[in-house]
């Protein structure tokens, strides 16, 4: 099986989300977080944006020990130099060079030809492998990137000496099946006497981040780039922790495993979402508060019975410690008398079957029944909300 690489950027384009500002000292302690959670690459920041940005970078730079180190440059030799001051002192620096070659960024954005942005990634490329030994490079906005032309970036940048080519769905634009197709093309057609590792950098404009980013990997990626909780700029970025627990359970299917410790996402998340002031929705995927929380009696029933009726993801295997029924409307009598045990309630048969029948009629007026709820309920009082 492949072990694809997972590179976190939720420092530099997850701090893109409005809002969202960590302070170097919130930066370090995730990245070492990230570090614990097993990723081989952060993306620590811009270095050229801001003092800040720099400085944070080297923090990290500096306190990481198995983890690569990247910055962000635009191809721009000022940006490329900060990288490399900001990252002198990692164990394993890397940088990561981008620019745009859809048509509508060359021609608004840059103001540049193709020709001259070929130009420019030759020279900053080269100039960027002077430096590092380790150079990744990024054609911004791929997905909207004519296909020969984005081979030719590509190439461009490969013989320049980049290592890692991220094929960046800038606008989340692409499908899984065009995405898969665009990694196999670029793969088959890429010409190298070194090994280039291709990665997917999504976007969740149209809700397909997480489905491209396993797409990708199917047609041959052997990195990903995404965020804790997919926080970023608009819709965010791909969520890693979507990724890795997708590898984990349909691993057969992809041919492939990470070296994420899985039961270290949880507090990876909360730690992400409480320094960003972005808090993780409900029913967000593996790590929000229903990820692991049955209310219908059907289901509810199933998973006491045996909890893989209803559960592909076992809570202890993202450091949840256990599954939940919250008692509500449809839930049913198993449920119920689960909760009294639990509550350490003893009770005959038919004052289960009188308490359970006021427990249907309390449920249909209240949004969740709580511990209080049932205690009240055993007593013969009720509570209102
Ligand atoms: O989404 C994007 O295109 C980026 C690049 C800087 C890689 O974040
Ligand atoms: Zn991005």
């Amino acid at each position: 099986m492949r072990k694809i690489e997972f590179l976190d950027t939720s420092l530099r384009d997850g701090e893109q989300t409005p809002g969202v500002n960590f302070s170097v000292k919130e930066k370090v302690a995730i990245a070492k977080q990230l570090e614990k959670w097993g990723i081989s690459a952060i993306e620590a920041g811009f270095p050229a944006a801001s003092p800040d940005s720099f400085e944070a970078v080297q923090q990290i730079a500096k306190t990481l020990t198995k983890t690569a180190v990247t910055g962000l440059a635009r191809a721009v030799k000022s940006d490329i130099d900060a990288a490399y001051e900001a990252l002198k002192d990692a164990k394993f620096p890397q940088v990561h060079v981008f620019i745009a070659t859809s048509p509508v960024h060359m021609t608004y954005k840059l103001k540049k030809t193709p020709d001259e942005v070929i130009a420019s990634i030759t020279e900053h490329v080269s100039y960027a492998k002077s430096l590092f030994d380790v150079v990744e490079f990024s054609p911004e906005d791929a997905t909207r990137t004519e296909k020969d032309f984005l081979l030719r970036a590509v190439q461009t940048a490969v013989d320049a000496g980049a290592t890692y080519i991220n094929i960046p769905d800038t606008v989340g634009f692409t499908t899984p099946s065009e995405y898969y197709e665009t990694f196999k093309f670029l793969i088959e057609n890429v010409t190298s006497d070194r090994e280039i590792i291709f990665s997917p950098h999504c976007h969740d404009d149209l809700g397909m981040a997480t489905a491209n980013t396993l797409a990708a990997i199917k047609g041959g990626a052997g990195r990903i780039e995404g965020t804790i909780n997919g926080i970023g700029e608009r819709a965010g970025n791909v969520a890693l922790e979507e990724v890795a627990v997708a590898l984990e359970i349909r691993k057969d299917y992809y041919q492939a495993t990470s070296d994420i410790v899985l039961n270290e996402t949880f507090t990876t998340s909360e730690l992400v979402s409480r320094f960003s002031g972005i808090p993780v929705p409900k029913n967000k995927a593996v790590v929000g508060g229903n990820a692991f929380a049955h209310e219908s009696g059907i289901h509810q029933d199933g998973v006491l019975k045996n909890p893989e009726t209803y559960e592909i993801i076992t809570p202890e295997m993202v450091g949840v410690k256990k599954n939940s029924l919250p008692l509500g409307k449809l839930s049913g009598r198993h449920a119920f008398v689960e909760k009294l045990h639990e509550l350490d309630i003893e009770v005959t048969d038919s004052e289960v079957q009188d308490l359970f029948a006021k427990f249907k009629i309390l449920a249909d007026k209240k949004h969740e029944i709580t511990d209080t709820d049932i205690r009240a309920l055993v007593a013969g009082t009720t509570v209102e909300n």
